[in-house]
């Protein structure tokens, strides 16, 4: 029998505790014997929940009750979710957590305190919402050698995204709907400005590659610049705006990771990925492309792979389980600057000068276009030999285009 705690009742533990009632006999079943919710820590109290009766206000309650064998850390944050996660770990308890904030920052620290306690760390819901993706690119693919991985790794920007492109709906109209579904991050900043989706190229790549790559390690760049007028010249070319987070091996084994509006083919099969679904992308040596797809936000399907990672811990109580990662540091990663690609690029320049400046480019029209306004597609080169070219101009949006 386990016993959980779940720490924070807000969106996604307030989903782990429903699923957990809900498929209680089946969730027993399938880990030959029970999983028992017992308390909910939270600082406000919830008299009108049925789960009211389970809050507690004070973490030492759970640390110090030898029943609970499994805590859910649904809080939040690096701070004081990190003080418990650690006091729950020391004290032999299995962690479980979709806090991708946390396990981007301080992952592999944590997972080596679960291993000195003997127990698990788990967080297959800090990416990707209620899609597999951890285990299996920790297990299933193990055999490959891992060149790429890249994703629509966030959820609320998707849906911002394709609310521009569908209905024509301006940035703050469609993160308020966002907002509404109740996908954003409490501060929609995380979102919007790519840290979210950050964290999660940090864990995937952590995972991938091996080795710790930390948030400040990866470049980042939000969508809060992505204008309709961008939209329309991406459709005039065929192609659809997606924020990507993005890891590559180089030949050099050094990883270079960002996360970047990008320009996508609109045959591309992350082109179709619309509103708040996700999809990563793996590259193996064996496998070639691999694709996972899913809801990437949202209380039921982020509690449905809290949960699987809760029955985990509860059937290998004796045998926890090591999804993990070795140290980083600064050996591991290198700035992307020496990937090559073709830019999207628009600006308030005549297309001759931009044709002088930039060479052979494809030159993009959209209705309504304002004199004076100009957007192409470059022919490949990075990002550096861009700036360069362009160091005289001003330009308004600058996004890589994926290539085929
Ligand atoms: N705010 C996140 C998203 C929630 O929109 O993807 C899931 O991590």
């Amino acid at each position: 029998m386990s016993k959980v705690a779940i720490l924070g009742f807000g969106v996604v533990g307030s989903g782990v505790a429903e699923v957990l009632k809900r498929n209680g006999a089946h969730i027993g079943e399938k880990v030959h014997g029970s999983v028992e919710l017992k308390y909910i820590l939270d600082l406000k109290d919830f008299p009108d929940s049925p789960f009211g009766e389970k809050i507690v206000h004070d973490f030492a309650v759970i640390e110090g009750d030898p029943e609970v064998d499994i805590v859910v850390e649904t809080i939040g944050g690096a701070r004081i979710a990190k003080e418990y996660t650690q006091r729950a770990l020391a004290a032999g308890k299995s962690v479980v957590t979709s806090n991708k904030e946390l396990v981007a920052k301080h992952g592999y620290e944590l997972m080596e305190l679960a291993r000195e306690h003997g127990v698990s760390y788990l967080y297959e819901a800090s990416v990707g919402g209620g899609i597999p993706i951890i285990r299996p690119l920790k297990q299933c693919l193990a055999a490959n050698e891992i060149t790429e991985v890249c994703g629509i790794l966030n959820g609320t920007t998707n849906y911002i995204l394709t609310r521009m492109i569908r209905a024509g709906l301006s940035f703050d109209a469609a993160l308020k709907e966002a907002q509404q579904n109740g996908y954003a991050e409490a501060d929609p900043t995380a979102d919007i400005e790519g840290h979210d989706a950050c964290r999660k190229i940090c864990i995937l790549a952590s995972l991938a590659f091996g080795r710790h790559i930390y948030p400040e390690q990866v470049p980042t760049a939000g969508i809060t610049g992505v204008t309709l007028s961008d939209v329309a010249y991406a459709d005039s070319c065929g192609r659809k705006i997606k924020l990507l987070g993005r890891a590559i091996r180089g030949e050099d084994g050094r990883i270079r990771a960002f996360v970047e509006p990008h320009l996508v083919r609109g045959e591309d099969p992350l082109a179709g990925v619309e509103d708040v679904f996700n999809a990563i992308t793996v590259r193996g040596n064996a496998i070639g492309d691999v694709m996972f797809y899913g809801r990437g936000a949202g209380k039921l399907p982020t509690a449905s792979a809290v949960v699987a990672d809760v029955m985990d811990a509860a059937r290998n109580k004796d045998r926890p389980k090591y999804i993990d990662w070795g140290p980083g540091g600064e050996d591991v990663t290198l700035p992307p600057d020496d990937v090559s690609s073709s830019w999207y690029v628009r600006a308030e320049v005549p297309a001759d000068r931009l044709r002088q400046l930039l060479g052979d480019v494809t030159l993009l029209a959209r209705a309504g276009a304002p004199g004076g306004e100009c957007a192409v597609l470059t022919a490949p080169m990075t990002r550096g030999e861009l700036d360069r070219r362009l160091s005289e101009v001003e330009t308004g949006s600058v996004f890589r285009v994926l290539e085929d």
